[in-house]
């Protein structure tokens, strides 16, 4: 009874509290019974007496066990005071170095408050850009109505118009149990890692990729392996080196329209990434958060290509802005239980306003109009950009832009260090260089949305007179 199976992306006092915690749970251990002795327990473990003290501490302070003075350790009587092991696990969190900030960040966010700054850092839409929709006038006791139409998994009448869109668009046949409605992509993601992944699990995503410096995968314990990408999207030779030698236990990418770099995954190279992942059964997170902005012909989606091998993340706040924080994650039925098991232990539901204005925006008559003329303007923006930069091809190569909100811009001269790039920051042009997204330091994120004729005119202008300086550098 008292022995663990191997596990060593576990520490072992923690595999000792959640051995505990399942003896009491499935009966094995009843309330008000005696664990052995510290001594007795550490014989058994085979681990120093001091594990097991910390073990022992842990399951006191969650309330699962009592400590009295002469009668040992016992299984605590109820459920009050108890909680089950936090995955997130604050305390250490504090009390562990916090994540160094990253300086080029801290100045940027100074300089967006400058009215003379050029912000194409953001990843956002521009104000102009983002569909108009008439908000709805509910009167409270209407809202308390929609409020009984809330499920665990989200706002119903939401969750059914997410479920037709993926239909119409993917071509996915998805009921409303495998849709869960979460507050934006990035939290969806944080569930995904809660739910499916151990402190010390690896994960592989795309080198560049704007996951690398989220914090939620450090505040997971989990590891982070970045795999290069040619034309065609994420090597599959590199990403297999990977799985052999990190034990990677999920692949998340961003295969259309990808942050930072724009690009595009070839069908063929998704359909070799599903036989990949089949090979060796690793579930794969696809984000798709760009994919409706969209002006070219894109390959069909991950999930299309393999539904039950793919988890979908969507989201809104790419075409409403971060002021409609909504996003879904699109699975199994088992998953989606799962996870909204999870999302229940962190927030109970999502608020029922952002849920019923993302519904209203999705079901204005005039939605699939004001999307058409949103990939109009993007296309129209993108050309202009195209056009603008032929100024500085000499410089710089440029990405096709098919959709979506980035342009990626990579230096061709000598190397450049993360100091050359505080050249923009001084020229008060926000943009995002590569450093931010990899350990690359030779390109640029841009937004090119955020352009008006008269800042793209300033954006090539500033980018002309810091190239010169930057190939005397
Ligand atoms: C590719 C990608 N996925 C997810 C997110 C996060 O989306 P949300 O704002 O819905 O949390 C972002 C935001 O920048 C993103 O670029």
């Amino acid at each position: 009874m008292w022995e663990l199976a191997e596990n060593k992306s576990i520490p072992i006092y923690q595999q000792i509290i959640e051995q505990i915690i399942t003896y009491i749970q499935d009966g094995t251990l009843h309330p008000g019974d005696k664990l052995p002795a510290e001594r007795k327990l550490a014989d058994y473990y085979q681990v120093n007496r001091s594990t097991v003290v910390h073990a022992l501490e842990e399951l006191v302070s969650l309330g699962w066990v009592l400590r009295r003075q002469g009668s040992g350790t016992i299984v605590n009587e109820g459920n009050w005071g108890r909680s089950t092991i936090p995955r997130v696990d604050w305390r250490s969190l504090f009390t562990r170095e916090a994540l160094p900030k990253e300086p080029f960040v801290e100045k940027a966010q100074i300089l967006r408050n400058d009215p003379e700054t050029i912000d194409l850092y953001s990843g956002e839409l521009p104000l102009s850009l983002i569909p108009d929709f008439r908000f709805p006038s509910y009167t409270w006791e209407e809202l308390l109505l929609e409020e009984r139409k809330q499920s665990p998994l989200g706002y119903k009448p939401l969750q059914q118009v997410i479920c037709q869109r993926i239909k119409q668009e993917q071509k996915i046949d998805v009921s409303a149990n495998q849709v869960l409605i979460t507050s934006g992509a990035q939290q969806a993601m944080f569930l995904l890692l809660q739910v499916m992944l151990q402190s010390g699990d690896s994960v592989a995503i795309e080198d560049p990729s704007f996951l690398y410096s989220l914090p939620i995968f450090a505040s997971a314990g989990v590891k982070l392996y970045g795999v290069e990408m040619d034309q065609e999207g994420m090597r599959i030779d590199k990403l297999e080196q990977l799985i052999l030698t990190k034990k990677i236990k999920l692949i998340i990418l961003n295969p259309t329209f990808q942050n930072p770099t724009g690009s595009t995954m070839s069908e063929k190279r998704r359909n070799e990434l599903i036989e990949l992942s089949r090979k060796y059964q690793l579930p794969i997170v696809e984000d798709e958060v760009f994919s409706e902005m969209n002006f070219s012909t894109i390959p069909p989606s991950l999930k299309e290509l393999a539904p039950h091998q793919v988890i979908h993340l969507g989201s809104l706040s790419k075409i409403f802005g971060s002021s409609i924080k909504i996003g879904w994650i699109v699975a199994d039925q088992d998953l989606i239980q799962r996870l909204s098991e999870a999302k229940q232990m962190m927030d109970f539901s999502i608020s029922i306003f952002p849920q019923v204005i993302a519904h209203t925006a999705l079901k204005d008559p005039r939605f699939e109009q004001n999307q058409a003329e949103l990939v109009i303007a993007l296309k129209r923006q993108a050309q202009a950009f195209t056009e603008g930069a032929k100024s500085i091809v000499e410089d710089w190569s440029i990405s096709t832009i098919n959709g979506g909100i980035y342009v990626y811009l990579t230096w061709r001269h000598q190397n450049l260090t993360r100091k050359d790039w505080e050249i923009f920051l001084r020229e008060k042009l926000l943009i995002a260089p590569a450093f931010l997204f990899s350990n690359d330091t030779m390109a640029m994120r841009v937004n090119y949305t955020r352009m008006t004729k008269q800042t793209r005119q300033q954006f090539f202008s500033k980018l002309e007179t810091i190239s010169k300086e930057l190939r005397r550098s």
